[in-house]
């Protein structure tokens, strides 16, 4: 008998798995992928974005998506950004920040699994990796009514017993890499309700004449601010990010995109500033009274050449010198250039969505230990549940912190 079995050995059920065997629990880690931690090894480009220092856990709806982003107040307060720091420096991995308190490891991911696995040894976790779970049956109690009950966990490797049982098994992105729905078929199995999920953090696809003029730029970087009408739990609200575009052959992607996904409403048009640091009206006019220059040219001051010549092939009135365009054609091209209004037609999926958004409905959890109200002893953590962290380090440590609650409470 198991005092733990954890499914998923990704970032979420090693760390808890690590936690909680060093407590001095008999803990069994199971995982069907045949490598492990496979989206750790995967992420920020092979570094690995472990953490965000900006995280502010009073306000975690400000880096939080999901129903009710409050619930992960507790558990992100009780393990913050700096409690894995410090594990890394006790470990030796040398980290650096890149950008809006992004956190890497210097060398490679490799060393964040490295450490995971070390920590599970020292607790003295038993693995089984590859290994495929079958039916999981609960009994209510013992005869005697002294125990709450156990699960009963059927494997590729024989059948295990379990005091508690934590769903660790991640969302549904990247299915080539072991991602599967089991968690939420489990969820359903105990009764428990789920929101719907769709891909997060995700590339945004745009069809037909209208992405035509843009199909050219794939390729084409520039930082942007973007904005969309989101619905935030019952509220509607404007959400803006001041981040990188990317152009791509199907449609745009790059940090403004994928953290806009995250919030946008198929049907709803995205807005976005092509040169958020400059009042293009006003200084279309001004080089208008000064310049003989083709617009285009003019554009460059401020945007990518190819976008500029692209931007201006849309309407015969922009093709001229500046000083012979009408204030009203420059007016119109400033507008359009800061008030880009597009709707995408939908999103890359769950091939290359970072995270899925959605999951078992926190309402049926216990926020201080991630275990399900109406079930005893069957905990959920990490990207299972519906919590999604913004880009930037911000899905991790919500692994991190959910797995250290459940962890202590086993
Ligand atoms: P995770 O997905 O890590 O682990 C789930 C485990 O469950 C897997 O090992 C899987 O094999 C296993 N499993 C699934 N189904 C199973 C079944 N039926 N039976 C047994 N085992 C099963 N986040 C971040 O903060 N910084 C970053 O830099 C990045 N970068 C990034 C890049 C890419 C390309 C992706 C796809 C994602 C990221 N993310 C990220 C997101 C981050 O990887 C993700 O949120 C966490 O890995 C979630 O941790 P979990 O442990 O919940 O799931």
């Amino acid at each position: 008998m198991f005092d733990a079995v954890i499914v998923g050995a990704g970032a979420a059920g090693l760390f808890c798995a690590a936690r909680a065997g060093q407590r001095g629990l008999r803990v069994l880690l199971v995982d069907h992928a045949d490598k492990v931690a496979e989206k750790i090894r995967i992420s920020g480009g092979g570094r690995c974005n472990f953490t965000n220092r900006d995280l502010d856990v009073r306000a975690p709806h400000r880096h939080f998506v999901g129903a009710n982003p409050q619930f992960c107040r507790s558990a992100l307060s009780r393990f913050t950004p700096a409690d894995f720091i410090a594990l890394m420096d006790r470990h030796g991995i040398a980290h650096h920040e890149k950008h809006k308190g992004q956190l890497f490891a210097d060398r490679s991911a490799e060393d964040i699994i490295a450490m995971l696995l070390a920590e599970c040894a020292a607790g003295g976790v038993q693995r089984w990796q590859p290994c495929r779970i079958g039916n999981i049956a609960f009994s209510a109690s013992n005869a005697d009514g002294e125990s709450a009950g156990s699960y009963q966990i059927e494997t590729d490797r024989g059948t295990v017993t379990a005091r508690s049982l934590v769903i660790a098994t991640g969302g549904l992105s990247i299915p080539k890499i072991g991602a599967t729905d089991f968690g939420y078929r489990l969820a359903r199995q105990f009764g428990l309700p789920l929101v719907e999920r769709s891909p997060g953090l995700v590339p945004l696809t745009f069809d037909g004449a209208g992405w035509q003029p843009y199909a050219q730029l794939a390729g084409l970087a520039l930082p942007v601010e973007i904005s969309a009408s989101a619905a935030t739990g019952s509220k509607k609200e404007r959400m803006t990010f001041h981040e990188d575009l990317l152009f791509t052959h199907r449609g745009l992607s790059g940090p403004a995109v994928l953290q806009i996904s995250s919030y946008w409403t198929p049907g709803t048009p995205l807005t976005i500033n092509l040169a958020p640091q400059v009042d293009l009206e006003a200084e279309l006019l001004a080089a208008k009274a000064r310049s003989r220059k083709l617009i285009a040219n003019e554009l460059c001051q401020w945007l990518p050449a190819r976008l500029a010549d692209a931007w201006v092939q849309q309407d015969a009135a922009w093709q001229r010198p500046i000083d012979q365009a009408s204030d009203k054609a420059l007016v119109q091209l400033a507008h359009r250039l800061s008030r880009w209004e597009i709707t995408p037609t939908g999103t890359e999926g769950y091939k290359k969505a970072e995270v899925t958004l959605g999951g078992v409905d926190t309402k049926e959890l216990s926020q201080q230990t991630m275990e399900c109200k109406s079930q005893p002893g069957l905990y959920f953590i990490g990207e299972v549940v519906d919590i999604t962290g913004w880009l930037g380090g911000y899905n991790f440590q919500w692994a991190w912190a959910s797995a250290h609650a459940c962890a202590q409470a086993l």
